[in-house]
């Protein structure tokens, strides 16, 4: 670790709270068709993690997304890669490396929720809730994490820094 950056969750902090969230998983879809949705990239190594403390079977698939047009209110989202799988009956559960202001999931829990799915929910492996615009309902949340920009572990600073 660059002596520059500040550690805001350690290693082992994180990986107990992984394991926590795969257990948590596990049990409550238990018996259930599970289908994880991860958003590419900052979600991969949360993702990669996670469904190794998973014991139950579980579907992947990624979709990837780009917001644009101006302000943090306003522009749009255009899929720029579509599931592979169908979802309709079927048990989702979107996976998230952070939850900022809401709207990138926001429109997506709309788009997915659209394919009928049998239950849609969302796991996150971080909430900065004091930059919220729009209320998204999260199931799982592995932390809650003040308002600074946090780079590692898949996220990254202008495609840098994610490891
Ligand atoms: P939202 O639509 O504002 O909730 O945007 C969430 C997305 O922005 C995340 O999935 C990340 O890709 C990115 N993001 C938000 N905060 C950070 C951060 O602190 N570091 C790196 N990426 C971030
Ligand atoms: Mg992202």
């Amino acid at each position: 670790m660059e002596n520059n950056f500040e550690v805001v969750i350690a290693a082992d902090a994180l990986r107990q709270r992984v394991r926590e969230l795969g257990a948590e998983i596990s049990r409550d879809y238990a018996g259930r068709d599970l289908v994880l949705v991860s958003v590419l990239k900052g979600a991969f190594v949360f993702l990669a993690d996670l469904v190794r403390e998973i014991t139950v079977p579980v579907a992947l698939d990624f979709m990837a997304i780009t917001r644009y047009g101006a302000g943090r209110r306003g522009g749009a989202v255009r899929i720029e890669k579509d599931l592979d799988l169908a979802i309709a009956g079927r048990d989702v559960l979107v996976i998230e490396d952070i939850v900022d202001t809401g709207l990138t999931l926001g429109y997506l829990m709309k788009n997915l929720g659209a394919r009928d799915p049998a239950s849609l929910a969302v796991c996150t492996l971080l909430d900065r809730r004091a930059r919220r615009l729009t209320k998204v309902p999260l199931r799982y949340v592995g932390f809650e994490v003040p308002d600074r920009f946090l780079v590692g572990y898949g996220l990254d600073h202008r495609e840098l820094l994610r490891n």
